[in-house]
């Protein structure tokens, strides 16, 4: 991908190449979704920032989860919605400059903006955060306008799951982050853990064009 800024993504889905999609639920989620379910007096509301199209969203949604997504490319948007077979409506989101997207049962939010127009006061209270090719996908001086988004968004005890590619640094995107600058970005309060090694890839992901990449793995992020 030459252009990696926000424009190039939404070239990928004109295009219609989104190597990174999985058709399956993210294996992660599979075996550790109880990790963003926190909240112990009200319903969970998982939030999955640059969302794409994840089959993700549903699966959690269909565990009593709410879950509000954010994605840029509108194609992505109305596509999540009609390949899942999920009705939906659509309104202008002037507070974001873009519309949002509902499932008609009300569990799925889709906000389609660009992620730095969102903020804690236009959905705050998430259980947890599903970071999966989100904080990856932006070059490292994005990754860290980023963090101090989502800082925003976190409180003590919330649940946190971060995929991170382990290959050249040099190299994206999905671009590598070092655990030392994900602690620095942070802050002090925020402990990162190995959770486990993915073992499936997505089915298009072109592995041959990126012979510097070892694997992909999952951090669990805790915050005191
Ligand atoms: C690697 S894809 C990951 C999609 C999804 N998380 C998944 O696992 O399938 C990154 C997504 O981020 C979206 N994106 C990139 N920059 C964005 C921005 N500034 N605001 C909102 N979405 C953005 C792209 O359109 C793309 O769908």
């Amino acid at each position: 991908m030459d252009d990696k800024t926000m424009q190039g993504w939404l070239g990928c889905w004109e295009k219609k190449t989104s190597p990174w999609h999985h058709d399956d639920v993210h294996e992660a989620i599979e075996k550790h979704h109880e990790i963003l379910m926190t909240s112990l007096t009200a319903k969970n509301k998982i939030f999955i920032p640059l969302c794409g199209k994840t089959v993700d969203i549903k699966w959690l949604a269909d565990r009593g989860n709410e879950v509000v997504g954010l994605e840029a490319s509108e194609i992505a948007v109305k596509e999540l919605f009609t390949e899942q077979n999920i009705e939906y409506t659509s309104e202008d989101a002037p507070a974001v400059k873009g519309k949002l997207y509902r499932s008609t049962d009300n569990k799925i939010k889709v906000y389609c903006c660009d992620l730095f127009l969102f903020s804690a006061e236009i959905e705050s209270g998430f259980s947890g955060i599903w970071d999966r090719g989100s904080l990856v996908a932006l070059s490292p001086a994005d990754q860290k306008r980023y963090i101090e988004l989502i800082k925003t968004l976190i409180h003590p005890g919330i649940g946190y799951l971060l995929e991170i590619p382990d290959r050249d640094p040099n190299n994206g995107p999905p671009f590598f982050i070092s655990l030392e600058n994900l602690q620095e970005g942070f802050g002090p309060n925020c402990s990162v853990t190995k959770l486990c090694a993915v073992e499936k890839l997505p089915p298009t992901a072109d592995i041959k064009s990126m012979p510097d990449m070892k694997g992909m793995n999952v951090f669990r992020l805790t915050f005191g």
